[in-house]
């Protein structure tokens, strides 16, 4: 049974479990930031997309045997979790240039990457989330080096499945972000969401954007574009 607030993030609230302390329930909201909160919205029915098509994703991760701290969906906007301790970076996977990498470093969008680029972030929004290298990230998290190896292996390993899910579903994944926390025991597991606030998504056919580059950008129909991305989920046998 859902018990206490634990933590309320941008996207996400955080509850305890009663008598399940090694558990916990993420409940999804309708809010939608952008550029570190400083373009805001609410959109009805943002929660349950995102919750559906996380879970989706999550379950598909399983069948391919990626540890994550997800458990089950519970209804349209909770999901169940393992309880971890977040490790504060953001690793994003790159496929394709675009958003800030365009910026940062003059590279035209669209342009390929293979290998796919790996990117680490720190964390922390009173820093806007900044880019770091392994070595900031071993003096500003609890991470080993063996232990950063293996997140970018997990990351990587992750991208070859996502690749296939969101193809399969007419969808190039040009990048995406992605969390890791900790388990009791210590186990770095895959833990935060996976959907079109995280990732960047094209039509693989007329190279439309599907994602929240949509509210970013003001140029569609945030509703309608999640909704469509979930649909194409759920025709996926792949995904099911
Ligand atoms: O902004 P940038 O181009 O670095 O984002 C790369 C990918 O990571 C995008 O798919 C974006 O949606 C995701 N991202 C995220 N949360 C952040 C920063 C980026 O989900 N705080």
């Amino acid at each position: 049974m859902k018990g206490s607030l634990l933590y309320e993030g941008k996207a996400k609230k955080v509850y305890h479990v009663t008598d399940q302390p090694e558990r916990l329930i993420l409940s999804y909201k309708n809010d939608a930031t952008a550029f570190n909160g400083k373009k805001k919205d609410q959109f009805e029915g943002k929660g349950r997309l995102n919750n559906l098509i996380t879970s989706r994703v999550f379950d598909y991760l399983k069948l391919h045997h990626i540890p994550s701290h997800f458990i089950e969906a519970l209804n349209d906007t909770e999901q169940l979790v393992e309880k971890t301790t977040i490790i504060p970076l953001e690793v994003v996977v790159r496929n394709v240039a675009a958003g800030s990498i365009t910026r940062r470093l003059g590279i035209e969008e669209k342009t390929t990457f293979t290998p796919p680029i790996v990117e680490i972030f720190y964390k922390k929004d009173e820093l806007d989330d900044p880019i770091i290298n392994d070595v900031h990230a071993y003096h500003l998290t609890d991470v080993s080096e063996q232990e950063l190896t293996r997140i970018k292996e997990m990351a990587l390993t992750i991208n070859e499945h996502l690749i296939e899910l969101f193809k399969e579903a007419g969808l190039q994944l040009v990048d995406f972000k992605l969390e890791f926390g900790r388990l009791k025991d210590g186990t770095i597991v895959l833990a935060d969401e996976i959907s079109p606030d995280t990732c960047r998504l094209w039509d693989l056919e007329s190279g439309q954007k599907l994602d929240k580059d949509v509210f970013r950008e003001g140029i569609g129909n945030l509703i309608e574009t999640y909704e469509l991305i979930l649909q194409r989920l759920e025709e996926n046998t792949c995904a099911k």
